[in-house]
């Protein structure tokens, strides 16, 4: 087979299988299997054993060594429609169960959607929109790796799915009890709604938790209790109403002591 253009490198072609509703493309190495999953259609997903262009949210990147699940999933989505906006904690809350059902406990959402247990990072999500109807949903999970040792600034902030679960699954099949969670939350979302989730999700966060958010520039402190419906972040200050924040007017949330 001839090698394909993936995104700036060229590397040898992807094996493909079909697992379910979802065709996954494996890599053994890709720049970012969001900008690989760029060009496909919906219901395909991305997985990568490596990556070296690796996107964590602002445009950082992204430690993306071997014995991670470096996954994208591409979903049809219907633009500013109510899943289109609750599909980015809705995917934290596919991932969170997933993980859950394979035995690992005490995880939590930090909004929007990164996994924690404790105050350690497990898992983050990047979801970019390349065309109108369709999202690629980029799931990261640590799962045999350790980013600590490539990135001295992360000592102390992650964890990784075998600390949790012994024996962690394989990456392929870790990948496709992922896809199958994403694609029962994602039809969850478009057949009934955002209600339907709204209530699970908002368990995950452990709220209420005091936070900070830099809405670029300004700062606002208060109590984040969780999400509406509309996807919206909900604060509470002290004989205030609660003030809601769309995701995009949110730079950064801080938990703060
Ligand atoms: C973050 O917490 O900042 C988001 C990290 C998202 C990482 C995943 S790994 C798979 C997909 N491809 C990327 O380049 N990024 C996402």
């Amino acid at each position: 087979m001839n090698p394909v253009e993936n995104n700036t490198s060229v590397v040898p072609p992807p094996h493909i299988r079909a697992l379910g509703d979802w065709t996954l493309h494996e890599y053994a190495v890709c720049t970012s299997t969001n900008l690989v999953a760029a060009q496909l259609p919906a219901w395909t997903a991305v997985r990568s054993d490596t990556q070296t262009k690796g996107r964590g949210r602002f445009d950082r990147s992204w430690v993306s060594d071997e014995g991670g699940l470096w996954l994208s999933a591409v979903l049809p989505i219907r633009p500013k429609s109510a899943a289109w906006a609750f599909l980015p904690v809705a995917i934290g809350y596919a991932v969170c169960q997933t993980l859950e059902s394979l035995g690992a406990q005490d995880l939590r959402l930090r909004w929007p959607n990164d996994v924690l247990v404790g105050r350690r990072k497990l898992a983050g999500l990047l979801l970019d929109q390349f065309s109108p109807d369709l999202v690629v949903a980029g799931i990261g999970i640590n799962v045999f790796n350790n980013p600590e040792n490539r990135d001295d600034s992360l000592a102390g902030q992650t964890t990784r799915l075998t600390e949790l679960i012994a024996p962690a699954p394989g990456l392929t099949e870790l990948a496709a009890h992922i896809l199958r969670a994403v694609r029962t939350v994602s039809g969850q979302l478009e057949s009934h709604g955002p209600e339907f989730l709204v209530n699970s999700v908002n368990a995950l966060w452990h709220a209420p938790r005091r936070v900070r958010l830099d809405l670029d520039g300004t700062v606002v402190e208060g109590e984040f209790v969780g999400v509406d419906a509309r996807g919206r972040l909900e604060l509470r200050q002290p004989g205030e109403p609660p003030r809601y924040f769309e995701p995009h007017q949110v730079r950064c949330l801080r938990e703060t002591p």
